[in-house]
């Protein structure tokens, strides 16, 4: 989301809150048996919970049957994830550029350590898609490296499109690639 649009998105929220609010002051007018403000009064406490959940969803949250079997890499997926999550967190609520760069740089570093290590097993078991698994890491990284520059120096792209790529690989990555090497490596590296 752009800062255009949250702050559009945060406004319409914060108006419908407003009118909500009077609309509740009018409603008691009525007289406290009528059931309009209480109705209003329902909806006030609805819609910061609709827009949590709204919000929630953006977010990537570790799902059991993305376990490759392997306790050390489940653990370094799942510290990616929470990563990803922490820098669109902080995306969102307009950190200053100097923490961003901050996370983006832990982010991308601990990504070059988890690929480092996963390969090292791979090759520990022999694994035949070990070249191909390597290729895909080696392309991830480029395509990072690229986006990163696009957002640092060009400025042509958002720290926004950087979230999405590295939440949209890595899940997928971790759901597709990284399965098939399970049955080669389960029970055999820790
Ligand atoms: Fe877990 Fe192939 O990265």
């Amino acid at each position: 989301m752009s800062i255009i649009t949250k702050g559009v998105s945060m406004f319409i929220i914060a108006v419908l809150i407003l009118v909500l609010l009077v609309m509740i002051v009018l409603g008691f007018m009525l007289g406290f048996s009528h059931p309009l403000p209480w109705v209003l009064i329902s909806m006030l406490v609805i819609v910061p919970i609709i827009h949590d959940k709204i919000v929630s969803k953006r977010f990537v949250k570790w799902n059991d049957s993305y376990s490759v079997g392997i306790k050390s890499i489940d653990c370094d997926h799942k510290k990616l994830l929470g990563m990803i999550n922490q820098l669109q967190t902080a995306s969102q609520y307009e950190t200053h550029e100097g923490m961003l760069e901050d996370i983006l740089n832990e982010l991308v570093g601990y990504t070059k350590y988890h690929f480092t290590r996963e390969e090292e097993m791979m090759r520990e078991c022999n694994y035949p898609g070990y070249d191909v698994h390597k290729k895909q890491h080696e392309a991830m990284i480029e395509q990072v490296t690229k986006f990163i520059d696009e957002y640092r120096v060009h400025k042509t792209r958002t720290i926004n499109d950087v979230v999405q790529y590295l939440k949209s690989w890595l899940v997928n990555h971790i759901n597709g690639c990284d399965q098939e090497y399970s049955p080669y490596l389960k029970g055999k590296v820790n």
